[in-house]
């Protein structure tokens, strides 16, 4: 899996999140450079079934970056220039739902971004407006959703994550009004990263995992980060098994719109 100029190359990749900092033992260890500078560690490069597969640790293999400091658009086109044209992106969300408790697994079919201040365009130059309307691939949550069902593991399919700008978690009021407006999850880093991955025509799909109820539907003390840490890892075997039974499940050839959302569209530069 080498291009001749050297580097390794995987077609797919997964961007771990909290508490998810390895996933394979790497063949490979990459320090990519990319035009917005360094992202969030070097990419490792491991095989599943002899396929090679990339792993990149969100916020960094010590978790030295919080969601509001990770330079997403280097992540991205980082992997992008490995090769890489899928990304399972598994998350750490709360719940804003009674029957979505810590534990569930769930893979989101809708977003809401209430960031701010984020860079989340690589075009800042020219026309290039991506549709959004469907912000993970197709693909990718059905092979989610079918690898969970042949492994006999409850996944929950669809649901709207809110991504907040944090640091803090959100406040009571915050949270009842994203849950009275219908939304399932909150997370802080699921924007802007699925919306850079579609602006570099990549399949993207988010897998989440309920670590705490957030402030609007929890009883006591509302959310704590500690929470968050100890739920995720009681639970990231289960996301990792899912996660490589999914990559093991998907075709390198791509027939979802991921894959044709730049088509027709004048880029101000070469994709990686
Ligand atoms: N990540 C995990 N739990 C969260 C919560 N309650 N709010 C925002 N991000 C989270």
């Amino acid at each position: 899996h080498e291009r001749p100029g050297g580097n390794p190359t995987a077609d797919i990749a997964i961007i771990g999140g909290s508490g998810f900092y390895e996933l394979l033992e790497p063949t490979h260890r990459v320090e990519v450079t990319t035009p917005y500078g360094p992202p969030s560690d070097a990419v490792t490069i491991g095989t599943v079934d002899g396929r090679a597969v990339a792993f990149l640790p969100r916020h960094g293999a010590t978790h030295a970056l919080p969601a509001h400091r990770i330079n997403y658009r280097a992540n991205l086109w980082a992997l992008r220039s490995l090769g890489v044209r899928r990304i399972l992106a598994p998350c750490a969300v709360g719940s804003l739902r009674d029957d979505l408790g810590p534990g569930s697994v769930v893979v989101p079919d809708q977003l809401v971004d209430r960031t701010r201040g984020r860079a989340q365009t690589f075009y800042d130059h020219g026309a290039v407006h991506v549709s959004f309307a469907d912000p993970y691939c197709e693909t990718g949550r059905t092979a989610v959703l079918k690898a969970a069902s042949e492994s006999g593991e409850e996944v929950h399919d669809g649901g709207v994550m809110v991504v907040v700008e944090g640091p803090r978690f959100s406040t009571r009021a915050e949270s009842r009004w994203f849950a009275s407006a219908g939304w399932s999850l909150v997370n802080m880093t699921g924007h802007p990263e699925a919306a850079l991955a579609r602006e570099l025509a990549l399949c993207y799909t988010s897998v989440a995992l309920v670590t705490d109820y957030d402030a609007g539907v929890a009883r006591g003390e509302g959310v704590s980060q500690h929470e968050v840490f100890r739920a995720f890892s009681a639970n990231v075997r289960r996301l990792k098994d899912l996660v490589l039974r999914t990559v093991r499940s998907m075709e390198p050839e791509r027939e979802c719109a991921c894959s044709t959302a730049l088509d027709g569209m004048e880029l101000p530069f070469e994709l990686p």
